[in-house]
């Protein structure tokens, strides 16, 4: 079967080079977005449970062309639902047009929906599909002349890890965070610290990484509650999670962080404490001023202040400080995600590597300092 691992725009790389490691077949980016694989729906829990910068694991069910509504209708009622679906499956549909002729989502999502309930009603003989079962959200998106139809795998995305409960004042999402960890320095046995670390997403995620811990384990995703699922199979890859990760517990870990906020550091304690995590990672009230890191090796990656209007003169300050301690902290790599154009003449030194992601709707840069000093 086809599966497509949908991605923030920039992260597609990343998903890719996870996907090679699941050992799945078939890896290809798309043109419009995410990277689409074989496998079956094991392969496809799997990815879910694997990927770190993935937003969703969708099952194709059908592409076809559908320059009108007809062939929109003819499309989905030719798909073979009662394959995946059971009799009481609910299946609601989204539908995404983008450079299509059919341009309304509202329309074409009422005219899959219809083409479904009929396929489903011929297959089961009921008058109406009573969707009182689990959940199979239909996507249906249109790009260009081609329709593309699938199943969410994942149910809520997949940067919701199961263990941020509370929200503090600006949140790293989960995927992004990890993104940064793979895209830089840090090797898995170094030290890493982040100065900034607010709710602690950084510090867990990067746990994650080094104990060898599936991002998504904590959490269930739909395609577990398909009553036609493979439902050993799927076990299996669980209970492969699960061993990887109580064998990733037995490994040092030297992943600590630091804020000047002392509610954002509370919040970052519950996080660690619902991953799994107590006592594992060690967090400190410190100004970036007053941080002081162990001699040796590691890695700062942070997600400073970006400051708007105002607070700008506050952000550059702390950019300047995240300057001094990198030339205080000689063996240290510094890696930090930023909006901020007016960052590296505050922190004092142009970034040896740079790349480009988005948080949300924000353009951000990774900005990376190698170990040494350097000139602006
Ligand atoms: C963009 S937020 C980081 C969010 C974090 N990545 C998360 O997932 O919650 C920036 C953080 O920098 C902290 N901060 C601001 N100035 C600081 C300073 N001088 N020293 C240490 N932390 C500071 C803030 O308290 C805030 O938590």
């Amino acid at each position: 079967m086809e599966l497509i691992a949908s991605a923030a725009f920039g992260l597609e790389g990343l998903v890719k080079r996870d996907l090679v490691r699941l050992g799945v077949q078939g890896i290809r980016p798309l043109p419009q977005g995410g990277v689409s694989f074989r496998g079956g729906l094991d392969a496809a829990l799997a990815a879910n449970l694997w990927l770190r910068c993935a937003d969703r694991v969708l099952l194709v069910m059908g592409r076809f062309p559908a320059c009108s509504f007809e062939e929109l209708f003819q499309g989905v009622r030719r798909i073979p639902w009662e394959d995946i679906l059971s009799p009481d499956a609910a299946a609601p549909i989204r539908a995404q047009c983008a450079r299509s002729k059919l341009m309304s989502p509202s329309d074409c999502q009422s005219i899959a929906k219809k083409a479904l309930a009929e396929r489903m009603k011929k297959v089961y003989g009921y008058e109406r599909m009573p969707e009182t079962g689990p959940v199979h959200q239909v996507d249906v998106m249109l790009h260009g002349d081609a329709a593309t139809v699938a199943l969410n795998t994942s149910g809520a995305a997949l940067n919701r890890r199961g263990y941020r409960t509370w929200t503090g004042e600006a949140p790293l999402r989960e995927t992004l965070a990890a993104a940064m960890l793979l895209a830089c320095p840090w090797r898995i046995k170094q030290p890493l610290h982040d100065p900034c670390c607010g709710t602690g997403t950084l510090l867990i995620e990067a746990a994650f990484l080094a104990l060898d811990r599936a991002p998504g384990l904590a959490r269930p995703f739909d395609m577990e509650a398909w009553p036609k699922a493979p439902k050993a199979a799927m076990e299996e890859v669980r209970r492969q999670a699960r061993l990887r990760f109580e064998a990733g517990l037995q490994r040092p870990l030297q992943i600590s962080g630091s804020d000047i906020d002392p509610d954002a550091l509370e919040l970052a304690e519950r996080h660690v404490r619902k991953a799994g995590l107590a006592g594992r990672i060690a967090l400190v009230r410190r100004d970036v001023r007053d941080l002081v890191l162990p001699r040796g090796e590691g890695a700062i990656v942070t997600n400073p202040p970006y400051g708007e209007r105002l607070e700008k003169k506050a952000a550059r300050a702390v950019a300047a400080q995240l300057g001094l301690l990198q030339r205080r902290s000689p063996g240290w790599s510094l890696s930090a995600l930023t909006a901020d154009r007016g960052f590296e003449p505050a922190y004092g030194r142009r970034a040896d590597r740079r790349r480009r992601l988005y948080n949300g709707r924000l353009e951000c840069e990774l900005l990376q300092f190698m170990p040494g000093e350097k000139a602006l």
